[in-house]
């Protein structure tokens, strides 16, 4: 077979992995072959679920090197199917349910017609995503634990490739479950975090930052950043913020960053930055998602992000590599 048809055709094979990987994470099978192998039935049993076609999603898996055969049909747990339990370091199973949840799912099938169209079809049916979420608690649960394992592969880079001023006050804005803040505030003892994000999220927040033991070095404020952003912090932290929003948008927050920051102050954008070539790029693979569910929203050249800068009255200073694909660009006032 031509190359060219492999590739195409191992695409489509995507699509079914894709599929039995979500089977595996909404039946929580991982969690069930935790403690051993089990055979087919059992473990039917448990996750509640039809035992044939579960054996034929098992198969699946297990050419997927998530599961293996542990007797005639039993199956147990590799060592790569191990993270997608509930319990695992940096569990992929919410990221999982959050990429298969039926809005996310439905937008990605309706790639098509939004691109006929130009408008996003997943808004015509659901709204804004953040109104969405507001509306499903299940899913917003979902999508702060989505964001917050993304977050876990470049948080280290984040802390040790930039330099923060050592007593800032850094404002997370739209900081979500506060896995963030939580990171740079523990590894810079003097300084201080305030987390801003919509309502429905800063309870999650206002917990994280508690259980990490820093609830009396952080404050938790509920708003609009379209309305405002807290005033008064040394660093302003946007991080996968930008990339929802079309330019105008994109240009309004980074005014109301802005108007709000001290003397002095910078602005960190934490995005994965496009590059200007052809070769396969994480920020190609979000921004189809961010063209499925936002009306305008983009990933973005260093280019484009500097335009964006200016156009606020922001200049922009450097972009730090942080690994796993984030670059952080640092601005200040022009
Ligand atoms: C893609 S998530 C990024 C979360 C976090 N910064 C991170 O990197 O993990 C975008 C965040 O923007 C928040 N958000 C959306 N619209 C907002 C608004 N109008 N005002 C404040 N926050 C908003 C969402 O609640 C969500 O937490």
């Amino acid at each position: 077979m031509p190359h060219s048809a492999d590739l195409l055709w191992g695409a489509v094979g995507d699509i079914s992995r894709f599929a039995a990987l979500l089977t595996m994470a909404e039946l929580g099978v991982a969690d069930h072959l935790a403690s051993g192998p089990l055979d087919t039935a059992e473990l039917a049993a448990r996750c509640g679920a039809h035992a044939p076609s579960l054996h034929r999603v098992l198969r699946e898996l297990a050419g997927m090197g998530l599961v293996t055969a542990a007797g005639p049909d039993a199956y147990g747990l590799t060592e790569k199917g191990a993270a997608l339990r509930s319990d695992a370091p940096g569990s992929v199973r919410s990221s999982i349910r959050m990429l298969g949840e039926e809005g996310f799912w439905y937008a990605m099938g309706m790639l098509p017609a939004t691109v006929r169209e130009g408008g996003s079809a997943f808004i015509k049916r659901y709204g804004n995503l953040y109104d969405h979420l507001a509306r499903s608690p299940g899913a917003s649960a979902l999508f702060d634990d989505y964001m917050t394992a993304r977050a876990a592969a470049f948080t280290e880079g984040l802390v040790r490739r930039y330099s923060f001023p050592a007593t800032a006050t850094m404002v997370d804005v739209a900081g979500g479950k506060g896995h963030i803040l939580a990171t740079v505030l523990r590894a810079n003892p003097r300084m201080r975090g305030l987390l801003f994000d919509l309502e429905h999220v800063v309870e999650h927040a206002r917990r994280t930052l508690a259980d990490a033991g820093l609830a009396d070095r952080s404050e938790v404020v509920a708003g609009d950043f379209f309305a405002g952003v807290p005033a008064g912090g040394d660093v302003y932290l946007l991080a996968s913020v930008l990339h929802n929003w079309d330019d105008e948008d994109a240009v309004k927050i980074l005014r109301n960053v802005r108007g709000a920051m001290s003397p002095g102050g910078r602005v960190l954008l934490l995005e994965v930055v496009l590059p200007d070539d052809e070769e396969p790029h994480l920020g190609k693979d979000i921004d189809m998602r961010m063209l499925a569910i936002f009306n305008g929203g983009t990933e973005r050249s260093r280019d484009e992000y500097a335009s964006l800068l200016d156009r606020a009255g922001l200049a922009l200073s450097d972009v730090v590599e942080l690994g796993s694909g984030a670059n952080l660009i640092e601005a200040g006032r022009r």
